[in-house]
């Protein structure tokens, strides 16, 4: 079967778009852009659900009309996702006409089948879950979603016979382990049905509630918006004719977060059961994006807005944090700080650096093209199979939803490339015609890599990953099977350079214009105490407490570039083990794309200056011999900002 079909939950229009909002849209794209990479018939499906009281408070707060407060809030949800680069290939309204004939088709379907009756129910109703909750469902008396006593209210209503599915569900969902993912709802959803399942109400009198569904069978109700929104699942293939349902409904899976679990693991297959359809393939269940230990939420008024972040980081770089930082199915906490440290050290630093440098070597030792490879090394091999093994991992990874394995095995590959650059030494191999062969093995192993790691990043960063491809001379060349594969890259085939993949984003305010603290400034009492007795001036000697001031320190270089109009100074950017800019005067004597990687002794508490408009906070330490200029090292690595003395 060839054909894949992904939802994300519709989103009620009762406020805007948030980070929770956005984090299963892009989830959903993501996975719909994987499964494309593998060949297969894709169609991903969003939308908004607009009917129900919450709704209605929420235009009468607003002092516009319902209709044309969901019109607005729509459009907004509608317009958002471009914006991240998300690209549905349906957007469902539930006050689309289409929509509501669907559903009222579907009502009388079932109420013919006698598994829809009239009856008096008495329960704990939520205004904000829209939903009857079981008393085992509060926490201290109060819904924990919403933080609100629920009301107990009686009435007339239409139910649907759930509780007559209950034994099916149970063997359905044994039966079939992955129905239900990951396991802990699969398994909190075995836990609730051992209680006897009770039928759902499914309608609201009009006299409470007219902005909905109307009943088919009875105008006096209208429908229980869970009952409409679950719907849009087949409205929006064209259910129950056109070629759309056939192709795509068997093929169908759900990515929702654990708020709404009980509706879609116990309601919706009931429902579908009821109606004589096949239940979906899977529900991928994920938790929740918090801000300060609570969850984000627009009840609870703390919410991220994905338009500022893009606005700041651009739409891969918040793609990226999001899958990257939260392992699915689990809670994760939002922070700002979190999102540049990301920005910062894996974009710009890992994966920007490590693209940059290579085609820049490439540019200036291989004329821009793809060099003709050599023999390989031990040393190729291992970054060749590493990245092979990679693909594998990466595969088995996706097909679990766990974006986070995934990009950490991509970035594991990563991280040996650029290793791979600090010990090849291109910028060497380039000085010696006898090299030629070697240089053109390391820029071709270099090449590969960087091709396969495109290849992975279509699905999570589009925008970047094409950048990626176009220079790499491989645009539109992304079938997971075709191209993953080694040594594809042909050997005289042009490379194109293009500009920086991820400009540097500047700390928060505070943390970027403060040196480190030079706790060593004070003179230690010892040290005072033990001061020799000649004056060392006159030797020409410092004292213990003199050098005591210097605070000299470990320093990785993790970015090095040229400062315009000056051929003396680069600027580099080390961690010691924050981060920092230093400007040093050795332009003459190395290429920027040899500095990352290395790591240097500075001088740490070296007056902030500014070289050429740019400020410098530190000093890197280097010897000189004549016009020769060597930088300092040490003789194995060491943790970054360790202190030299
Ligand atoms: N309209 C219903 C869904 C009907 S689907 C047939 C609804 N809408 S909602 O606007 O409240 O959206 C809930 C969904 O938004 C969650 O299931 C999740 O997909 C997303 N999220 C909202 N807040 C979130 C977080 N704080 N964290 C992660 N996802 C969040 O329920």
């Amino acid at each position: 079967m060839n054909a894949y079909y992904l939802t994300t939950p519709i989103f009620y229009v009762n406020a805007q778009p948030h980070l929770g909002h956005a984090y299963s849209t892009v989830v959903a794209d993501a996975v719909c852009r994987y499964q494309r990479l593998l060949g297969k018939d894709v169609r991903f499906q969003t939308g908004t659900d607009e009917h129900g009281d919450k709704i209605v408070h929420a235009a009468a707060d607003a002092e516009v009309s319902v209709k044309e407060y969901v019109d607005k809030i729509s459009a907004m949800f509608k317009a958002a996702w471009p914006g991240l680069a998300i690209v549905p290939d349906t957007f469902v309204r539930t006050t689309d006409p289409a929509h509501m004939a669907v559903v009222q088709d579907i009502l009388q379907q079932v109420y013919d089948r006698g598994d829809i009756y009239f009856s008096e129910y008495t329960g704990l109703y939520c205004k904000g879950c829209e939903q009857f909750l079981t008393e085992k469902e509060l926490v201290n008396g109060k819904c924990p979603d919403h933080l609100t006593e629920p009301e107990r209210i009686s009435e007339q209503n239409y139910f649907f016979r759930m509780s007559k599915y209950q034994e099916w569900l149970i063997d359905h969902i044994s039966k079939n382990p992955e129905f239900i993912t990951p396991e802990r709802y699969r398994n909190e959803v075995l836990s609730f049905l051992k209680e006897p399942l009770e039928d759902l109400c499914i309608s609201r009198p009009t006299t409470r509630l007219t902005w909905g569904i109307p009943l088919p069978f009875d105008s006096r109700f209208v429908t229980y918006v869970w009952f409409d929104a679950l719907i849009n699942y087949l409205s929006g293939l064209g259910y129950p004719a056109g070629e759309n349902f056939a192709r795509y409904w068997p093929a169908a899976e759900h990515v929702i977060a654990k708020d709404i679990l009980k509706p879609h693991a116990i309601y919706w297959p009931t429902m579908l059961k009821a109606m004589g359809l096949e239940p979906y393939k899977k529900l991928h269940v994920h938790g929740y994006w918090n801000m300060n230990e609570t969850k984000m939420s627009k009840s609870l008024g703390n919410v991220v807005r994905p338009g500022e972040l893009v606005a700041e980081f651009g739409a891969d770089s918040v793609r990226y944090f999001l899958l990257r930082e939260m392992s699915f199915g689990l809670d994760a906490g939002f922070s700002h700080e979190a999102m540049v440290a990301r920005h910062n050290s894996d974009l710009t630093n890992d994966l920007g650096n490590l693209f940059s440098r290579s085609l820049t070597m490439v540019k200036n030792f291989a004329a821009s093209t793809v060099p003709q490879p050599g023999t390989p090394s031990d040393q190729d091999q291992e970054l060749a199979e590493a990245t092979l093994a990679m693909l594998t991992h990466y595969r088995e990874h996706l097909d679990h939803f766990a974006f986070h394995r995934a990009l950490a095995a991509v970035w594991e590959v990563i991280s040996r490339a650029n290793k791979y650059i600090v010990t090849t030494q291109p910028w060497e191999l380039a000085k010696e015609p006898q090299q030629a062969d070697r240089l053109g093995t390391v820029l071709y192993t270099l090449l590969e890599t960087l091709r396969l790691i495109t290849l992975t990043l279509h699905p999570i960063m589009p925008e970047t990953a094409a950048k990626m491809a176009e220079a790499l001379g491989v645009a539109g060349e992304n079938n997971l099977a075709d191209c993953g594969v080694w040594g594809r890259l042909v050997p005289g085939a042009p490379i194109t350079p293009g500009p920086q993949l991820f400009p540097r984003l500047q700390r928060e305010e505070k943390e970027k214009s403060q040196p480190p603290k030079a706790k060593a400034m004070k003179e230690p009492a010892v040290a005072k105490a033990s001061a020799p007795e000649i004056a060392p001036e006159a030797e020409g000697l410092v004292t213990f407490d003199a050098f005591q001031k210097l605070e000299l320190r470990v320093a990785e270089i993790i970015a090095a570039e040229k400062i315009p109009k000056s051929d003396r100074l680069l600027k580099l950017t080390v961690k010691a083990p924050e981060e920092r800019t230093i400007v040093a005067g050795i332009a003459q004597h190395y290429q920027p794309e040899e500095l990352v990687g290395r790591q240097v002794i500075i001088v740490a508490n070296l007056k902030p200056a500014k070289l050429m408009g740019v400020a410098s906070h530190g000093m890197v330490l280097a010897a000189k011999e004549g016009d020769q200029l060597v930088l300092s090292a040490l003789s194995g690595p060491v943790a970054p900002g360790s202190r030299v003395a």
